[in-house]
């Protein structure tokens, strides 16, 4: 991927930090964005000990103004977009109010929708590009206490796919990878336990996530549009 410059939304932490160095270790440029500056820079140094090159753009994805003025912060076309900035809220519906879950919408759709509609164009122009949009097995499955961010990763799907039938012609490709429970910034015991539901027994690290991403937005996934690809131990398999 030498030559290639790559965007990974929330790459500050989690499976955005380690998509962004499997990236840069596959040899793009890598544009890491977060809110946290400290971090941001932290996950530079890792690049760089990776043999990589990259900066920072900080933006809460979540502020409409913030999200509007991003792709003109970023400043230049990319090769690769990261759609992986979200978060989650599990509990019972009704204990979710209106604003946070307009929050959920605005962090994990609206900014796929916006970030996809802005840089597919330049990549449409130039007739290749790559984006990977990070759903979730909750995008596949219900979970009792996950319906508000269930309902934003289905339509992350969703969205997948039409964005994959809008520019497929022009040759971008736009894929889902669906991750099971990753070892993140979320409560370990919660993930443990979830791990356990997995045909594989156990919960993931965020580079095994990250490898599968790094595989979908390279060349080497050149006939794959469209797809929704699971990485969840199995989880959604039966
Ligand atoms: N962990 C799991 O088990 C799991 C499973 C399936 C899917 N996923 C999905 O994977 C993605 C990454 O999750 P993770 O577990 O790696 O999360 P994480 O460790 O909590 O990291 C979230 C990242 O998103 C950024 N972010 C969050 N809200 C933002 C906002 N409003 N504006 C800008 N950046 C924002 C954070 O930036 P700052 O910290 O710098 O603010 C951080 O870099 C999410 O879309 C999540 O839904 C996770």
């Amino acid at each position: 991927m030498t030559g290639l410059t790559a965007l990974v939304t929330g790459a500050t932490s989690g499976i955005g930090r380690a998509a962004a160095i499997q990236l840069a270790a596959q040899g793009a440029r890598v544009i890491v964005h977060g809110r946290d500056a400290d971090r941001g820079a932290q996950v530079l140094d890792d690049i760089a000990a990776a043999g990589g090159t990259g900066r920072f753009v900080a933006a809460d994805l979540s502020q409409t103004l913030e999200l509007v003025d991003f792709p003109e912060a970023v400043g230049e076309a990319m090769d690769i977009l990261v759609n992986n900035a979200g978060r989650s809220w599990f509990g019972p519906s009704d204990a979710l109010g209106t604003t946070p879950f307009d929050g959920l919408f605005a962090t994990n759709v609206r900014t796929v929708f916006w970030l996809t509609t802005s840089f597919a164009k330049a990549m449409a122009r130039r007739g290749s590009g790559s984006i990977v949009n990070v759903s979730s097995m909750a995008g596949t499955i219900g979970l009792a206490s996950g319906v508000a961010y269930g309902g934003t990763k289905q339509a992350v799907v969703g969205m997948t796919r039409s964005f994959a039938a809008e520019f497929g012609p022009q040759g971008v490709r736009v894929n889902a990878v669906a991750p099971g429970p990753v070892y993140t910034s979320a409560d370990p015991a919660r993930t443990d336990a979830l791990g356990k539901t997995t045909l594989l027994g156990r919960a993931a690290q965020p580079e095994e996530i990250a490898r599968v991403i790094g595989f979908v937005a390279s060349p080497a996934a050149s006939y794959i549009t469209g797809a929704v690809i699971p990485v969840d131990g199995g989880r959604t398999a039966v």
